[in-house]
């Protein structure tokens, strides 16, 4: 999704707003654009495509200047083109950046054209620039301007707004989309991810919902959603310079499932005693709470709902906790029944998907008995919105395919349902075993990477296809649906997953040897329901790819390609046989010479409904 950055210093920012740029890749773009002021002039430059694009045409143009903004658009308003590429600007004195959506902009564009504005661009953002300029006319500085000019905007925002005449300063806004403002010594910046400014400072303030700020190269001003000015915190981000370098490895998703292991090493770090996950594991007065809760409502997106799947059938199993799952766009819009002693989970990477934010902020109102975010990114709107957070600690996500994510989420989880099952009749001795399971887990997750290379002699049998499903059963079932949504997004083969238990209502019929049928079997109690839906494919001819237990006895032959996957504790095998399809995905991706980290058409981080 949309990316900003801005900078105001002394020096030249060109190269800092590029180099953040391209820090930002990874949430999904489709045009890129710089503006610097230098001297009272302001120079813009836009292009359509990669950021390489826009670093090309700065090469090839010099663009001095010490207070600039910059911008990568994903396009909801208006074709991707130059045109419609931020920055935009208004009568060459105002610039402005912008994530999210404003949705009263048709309004505001018949009273800005009447006023005798002229739009160059299909974007919603255009607004922004003429609203400000317009009010600008008439007011003492840009600060004061852009206070007005953000009350007559509906809809979600995080923008940076520059001014030839006063070109000492930024002014940014956020309502529904992050920003965070990075302190220099002499100099300061403005990013909507703190990994775009990582290279020039540690230092953040996160800026909270209806927040203006004034940025100079001496000094940061908030003020709250009413005008009044407020302090708001400075933390030392530790996520590592590196974390945006793809190291020995060709793409970040790859980087990202061999750091599978040491991620999970480092969530299980210091939360799990001899026998039991700690009290403090959750944060302050999460053992209170977790006392009461009687119920788990769990909301997510994409890959974040799969392992909020997987959680179910742990809490109901293990802890003697009911639990509802529901995809976070849904949730939102309906009206739903909260039963007595409820928590509320979201589960989300990167802790700003639109959606998601909004099932929390509905909650609040519903009569939960507090909120639990389960979530990757610290200081991130649900980390600062929830009442409880833990953090997953798998380290900056670059890839636009959830890997490391949501294995370090399902440990989470795991340790939530033992904390939730210690109240609720979960024995000792499960605990004891559960927790030795969660302890030997990094070390299988290693053994099973070793498959890689199997994996991807595979993937050359999935270069002319155009579909495959997915099967599993149980907690596998979600295992299933996260492995199709790899496939699909990243090598755009159509993959579906289906419960195998439902294969003889209605999808045996697409079965023939063109189409693949992956299937995960590890060695638990549906192991033999689950070889009989094999069978239901065998008779019919279908080709199989089976990710089973070396102990489960499948054997390879012509239609069946068994591929043996550590033995395992069958609690966690859930996260254990997601490895061989991320594997899968990527390995057939590069076979299809698809874009691996930044598919087309998606956004890492989705910001806008
Ligand atoms: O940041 P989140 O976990 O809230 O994101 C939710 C989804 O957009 C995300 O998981 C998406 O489905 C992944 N790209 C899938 O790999």
């Amino acid at each position: 999704m949309c990316g900003i950055v801005g900078a105001v210093a002394q020096r030249d920012v060109v190269d800092i707003l590029v180099e953040g740029l391209r820090r930002l890749e990874y949430r999904g773009y489709d045009s890129a654009g710089v503006a610097v002021v230098n001297n009272g002039e302001l120079k813009r430059l836009r292009r359509l495509g990669k950021v390489k694009e826009l670093a090309d045409a700065v090469d090839a143009s010099p663009t001095p200047g010490g207070t600039g903004i910059a911008h990568t658009r994903w396009a909801t308003h208006g074709e991707p083109s130059e045109r419609n590429a931020h920055p935009h600007v208004s009568n060459d004195q105002l610039a402005v950046v912008h994530n999210g959506i404003i949705e009263n902009h048709t309004a505001l564009k018949k009273e800005l054209e009447a006023a005798g504005y002229r739009f160059d661009s299909q974007t919603d953002t255009e607004v922004i620039a003429h609203l400000v300029h317009k009010i600008r006319q008439e007011s003492d500085d840009l600060l004061s301007a852009v206070q007005q000019a953000v009350k007559k905007l509906d809809g979600a925002y995080g923008t940076v707004i520059m001014d030839t005449n006063d070109s000492d300063r930024l002014v940014v806004a956020r309502s529904g989309s992050p920003l965070v403002i990075g302190l220099g010594i002499g100099e300061n910046f403005i990013a909507s991810d703190q990994l775009a400014l990582l290279p020039v400072t540690r230092r953040f303030v996160f800026l909270e919902e209806g927040d203006v700020a004034e940025i100079t190269r001496t000094s940061v001003r908030v003020f709250d959603k009413d005008g009044n000015p407020v302090e708001r915190e400075e933390h030392e981000s530790t996520i590592s310079y590196d974390a945006g370098d793809k190291g020995q490895y060709r793409h970040f998703m790859l980087k990202e499932i061999h750091e599978q292991p040491h991620a999970v090493t480092n969530t299980l770090e210091g939360r799990l005693g001899k026998d039991s996950v700690l009290d403090e594991t959750f944060g302050n007065g999460a053992a209170e709470l977790l006392k009461k809760v009687k119920h788990v409502q769990i909301v997510a997106c994409g890959t974040s709902y799969h392992s909020a799947m997987v959680a179910r059938y742990w809490m109901e199993s293990l802890a003697n906790v009911s639990c509802n799952v529901e995809i976070a766009s849904e949730f939102r819009y309906r009206k739903s029944v909260v039963q007595p002693n409820s928590l509320l989970v979201t589960i989300s990477q990167s802790g700003e998907t639109a959606d998601t934010l909004a099932a929390l902020r509905l909650a609040k109102d519903l009569g939960y008995l507090g909120s639990l975010t389960i979530c990757n990114v610290a200081g991130s709107s649900l980390v600062r919105e929830s009442d409880l957070a833990f953090m997953t600690r798998a380290g900056a996500e670059i890839g636009v395919a959830s890997t490391k994510a949501f294995t370090t989420q399902l440990v989470g989880l795991a340790m939530l349902v033992l904390s939730l099952g210690k109240h609720n009749g979960l024995s000792a001795e499960q605990q004891a075993d559960m927790v030795q399971a969660l302890k030997s887990l990094p070390a299988k997750l290693e053994e099973s990477l070793s498959l890689a290379e199997r994996i991807e002699e595979l993937a050359e049998e999935f270069a002319d296809k155009h579909h495959s499903l997915f099967l599993g059963r149980g907690d596998q079932y979600p295992i299933a649906m996260e492995g199709a949504l790899k496939l699909k997004e990243i090598s755009y083969i159509h993959a579906e997953a289906y419960a195998a238990g439902e294969l003889k209502h209605g999808p045996l019929a697409l079965i023939d040897a063109q189409m693949p049928i992956i299937v995960v079997a590890p060695n638990n109690e549906l192991l033999e329901k689950l070889k009989s839906n094999v069978e239901e494919v065998r008779a019919r001819g279908g080709i199989l790819y089976v990710f089973a237990d070396v102990e489960a006895n499948f054997e390879s032959d012509e239609n069946m390609r068994v591929i043996d996957v550590p033995h395992c504790h069958p609690w966690l095998a859930p996260i254990l046989y997601t490895l061989p399809l991320q594997l899968l995905s990527y390995y057939v991706a590069i076979i299809k010479g698809t874009d691996v980290d930044q598919p087309r058409n998606l956004a890492k981080s989705v910001t806008v409904e």
